[in-house]
């Protein structure tokens, strides 16, 4: 459900949990902190992202838990049924472009995890859950040099609209994709923290 001004609804279904062939995507819980502190804290899983001490690491799940409570595609935890082990995570946050506060795609992977067709898996079985719940369209943000994070983004749908220098900085240049969701329509916007 989309507002008059593009602002997605609250969850409706705090509890979804979403299972593929090989992985489970649900909503992240408090039991997981302890997990993405590590994760968040390990350059390895950080690469082409921000690095962390614990205090920002906490800080960052903080947020994963507030926006899963709000859209019901937010970033949440992707786990190995095999293993039942946290992989990584995929789904939206969101990120001042342009001035505004809009809804943008993320994925990533324990080193371990990657190069098996599991980002793939995960993020279209969420886009499918965002497909079914609102209509408009959401960014994703890639490194130019991040090959494997474009091929995942060009086979789930996004596609390119264009370079920019992040934050004006010409040695941080940036790939803005877009994706419609569901009918398609303007921007989706992260609804209001207090709402
Ligand atoms: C990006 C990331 C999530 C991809 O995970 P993954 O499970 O390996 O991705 P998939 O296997 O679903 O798809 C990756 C595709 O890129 C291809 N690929 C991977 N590395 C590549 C490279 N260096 N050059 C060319 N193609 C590459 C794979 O072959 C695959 O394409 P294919 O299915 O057509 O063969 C993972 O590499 C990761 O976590 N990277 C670090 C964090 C990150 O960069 N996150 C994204 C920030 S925008």
């Amino acid at each position: 459900m989309v507002d008059a001004d593009g602002r997605v609804g609250r969850v409706t279904f705090a509890h979804m949990v979403i299972e593929t062939d090989r992985l489970v995507v649900r909503q992240p819980i408090e039991r997981d902190r302890t997990r993405f502190v590590e994760l968040f804290t390990d350059a390895s899983f950080t690469v082409f992202g921000a690095d962390h001490d614990v205090a920002s690491a906490n800080e960052r799940f903080d947020r994963m838990l507030a926006m899963a409570n709000r859209v019901s595609y937010a970033k949440q935890p992707v786990i190995e049924r095999s293993s039942g082990t946290i992989v990584g995570y995929t789904g939206v946050d969101a990120v001042d472009f342009d001035g505004i506060s809009r809804l943008e795609w993320g994925w990533r992977l324990i080193e371990e995890a990657r190069g098996h067709g599991f980002a793939t898996e995960a993020v279209s079985a969420l886009l499918s859950v965002a497909d079914e719940s609102d209509d408009g369209e959401v960014l994703c943000l890639i490194d130019p040099d991040n090959v494997a994070s474009r091929h995942v983004a060009d086979k789930v749908g996004f596609r390119w609209s264009q370079r920019v220098d992040w934050a004006g900085d010409p040695a941080d240049p940036t790939d803005v994709l877009v994706r419609s969701i569901g009918a398609g329509g303007p921007a989706l916007l992260p609804p209001p923290s207090k709402s």
